[in-house]
């Protein structure tokens, strides 16, 4: 796994920082950067002020994430639609209702235990498809926050999340099933719930998974 210098080198965060004139004095010291709190407060600076990538010309708004910063579950989605856009979180529209309901289903719940996130903090406008050069962009600022999350488990919400994860292109009905490893942290793949919405019948599957992922985190509690 990166060392949280690694990825933080890799955001370019230290630059960042140094390249102020005269940092305000409500913002923590560059000395501080080692505490966990210090650490996500660089890394919601770097999302809100990222230029990276074209998407920050037509977002509202970068969307970090949300929920327990010392999950062990991390649920990793696509990228912002128009409601996240507006509102600074993820999976705030019918997908996410779904999301939460599935969450719920195996005993869990946003916020607790459980970080939700995507693979892109920026809406691709019209709901495109995220393009690769802005998933290079913002991989570091997710390698940042498994870094910081320590997660025990990841579930990837849809195709493109596992997809880009796994650095594949093998189709989702052959990738979910089974536990595959991000960076070391078990990884399991699932329906995106805005897919579910429109195919209910893979629900049933999508339960399953849920249920791998939970027996997966369960004999790693254990263990
Ligand atoms: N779809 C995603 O993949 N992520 C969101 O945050 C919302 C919808």
């Amino acid at each position: 796994m990166l060392s949280r210098d690694d990825v933080f080198g890799e955001l370019g965060i230290g630059p960042v920082w140094r390249l102020r004139e005269a940092p305000p004095a409500s913002r923590p010291p560059l000395t501080a950067a080692g505490s966990p709190s210090t650490t996500w407060d660089q890394l919601a600076d770097a999302v809100a002020r990222c230029t990276a990538c074209k998407l920050s010309a037509t977002r509202t708004q970068g969307v970090l994430g949300v929920g327990d910063r010392n999950a062990d579950w991390l649920i990793i989605g696509e990228a912002p639609g128009a409601d996240e856009d507006a509102q600074g979180e993820p999976f705030v529209g019918q997908a996410g209702k779904l999301l939460d309901a599935m969450l719920a289903s195996v005993g869990l719940k946003r916020g607790e235990n459980v970080y939700i996130t995507n693979v892109l903090k920026s809406r691709p406008p019209g709901n495109r498809n995220p393009e690769p050069d802005e998933v290079a962009a913002c991989r570091p600022y997710l390698l940042a926050q498994i870094e910081l999350i320590q997660p025990k488990l990841i579930l990837a919400l849809g195709r493109f999340a596992a997809q880009s994860l796994l650095g594949t292109d093998e189709a989702i009905a052959r990738l979910r099933g089974r536990v595959h490893r991000f960076q070391d942290v078990p990884l399991v793949v699932t329906y995106h719930p805005a897919y579910l919405l429109r195919n209910l019948p893979d629900k049933a599957r999508a339960w399953e998974d849920l249920c791998l992922a939970r027996r997966t985190m369960q004999s790693i509690s254990t263990a």
